[in-house]
């Protein structure tokens, strides 16, 4: 596997295998690699000719300092991990450097950047987008890989692919899962075993609510989610909110939606999980 730090060394060495007609799949991720990082490599390997990672904590998609201090950082693992599963390309750009080549973007995500995360994490996805928007221009990906289990983030990535009029094709994985359900992230290493084994009803609350979907209010779904969850000591439900899985607009009872999908966040102490799924 080629690792490469520096932005203009990697649009080289890209452009050589483009010349040679060559497909580039792109998956970029904050390292702390685990299976669901490595699905978004598999697909990109079954799809393209070379597969492209990066591993780079971005400071901007960060509001918590603390949360940015804590976030794992496991690069000799992940560089193993990515060697063994035959991974083409590793990028491991500096801050200052990736971030002197920004130029001025104006991207407007309506409705898709208030809820959620957005509201919960302000100045995360403006963060997100200015980097991915980074690695796309030093990539110039032909398919760029992305997780569902973020699953606003895949809709921002959307929006301002289109709004750039980037010709790259998007694809978005579904969530691997730990055996007991809990959505894998690379947070996940942070919780103390007692919290570890109350998360998996994160996603049992999931569950219930898409069972309930077609029975109950909206309302009473978003509480009955709730109330479970926070049943389990140490956990607190920052949101478990159903909306339209295309716009993002919280649901109410009297919509008729062709799309629903639930979206919960949750702290274990200070550990924030996040997770969805789609109802209908
Ligand atoms: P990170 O959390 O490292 O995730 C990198 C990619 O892996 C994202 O597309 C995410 O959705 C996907 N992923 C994470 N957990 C997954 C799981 N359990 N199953 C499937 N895919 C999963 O998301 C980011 O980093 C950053 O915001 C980034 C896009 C790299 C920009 O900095």
């Amino acid at each position: 596997m080629l690792i490469i730090h520096h932005p203009d060394e990697l649009s080289e060495h890209l452009l050589r295998f483009k010349k040679q007609k060559q497909s580039i799949g792109f998956f970029p991720t904050m390292g702390a690699l685990h299976s669901g990082h490595l699905s978004l490599l598999h697909a990109a390997q079954k799809l393209t000719d070379i597969s492209v990672c990066s591993i780079f904590v971005n400071p901007t998609q960060f509001n918590n300092a603390d949360d940015l201090a804590k976030y794992p950082r496991t690069l000799e693992q992940d560089i193993a991990l990515l060697e063994k599963e035959g991974c083409d390309v590793l990028f491991l750009p500096e801050s200052e450097e990736l971030y002197a080549l920004e130029k001025p973007m104006d991207l407007n995500f309506g409705g898709l950047a208030t809820y959620f995360e957005g509201a919960s994490r302000p100045g995360h996805f403006s963060g997100v987008a200015r980097v991915v928007r980074l690695f796309f221009d030093c990539v110039m990906p032909d398919h760029a890989f992305f997780g569902l289990k973020d699953f606003q983030q895949c809709m921002i990535i959307r929006s301002m692919t289109e709004q750039l009029g980037l010709s790259i094709q998007l694809h978005f994985e579904p969530t691997l899962r730990e055996k007991d359900g809990l959505a894998m992230s690379s947070r996940n290493v942070r919780l103390s075993s007692e919290q570890r084994g109350f998360a998996p009803i994160i996603y049992q609350a999931l569950q219930q609510a898409k069972n309930s979907y077609s029975k109950k209010s909206v309302l009473a779904i978003e509480e009955e989610a709730k109330a479970l969850i926070e049943e389990r000591k140490g956990l607190r439900v920052d949101y478990f909110q159903l909306a339209d899985a295309r716009t993002l607009e919280p649901l109410h009872d009297n919509d008729e939606q062709a799309e629903a999908v639930a979206l919960a966040a949750v702290y274990a102490g200070d550990v924030r999980l996040i997770d969805n799924l789609l109802l209908k």
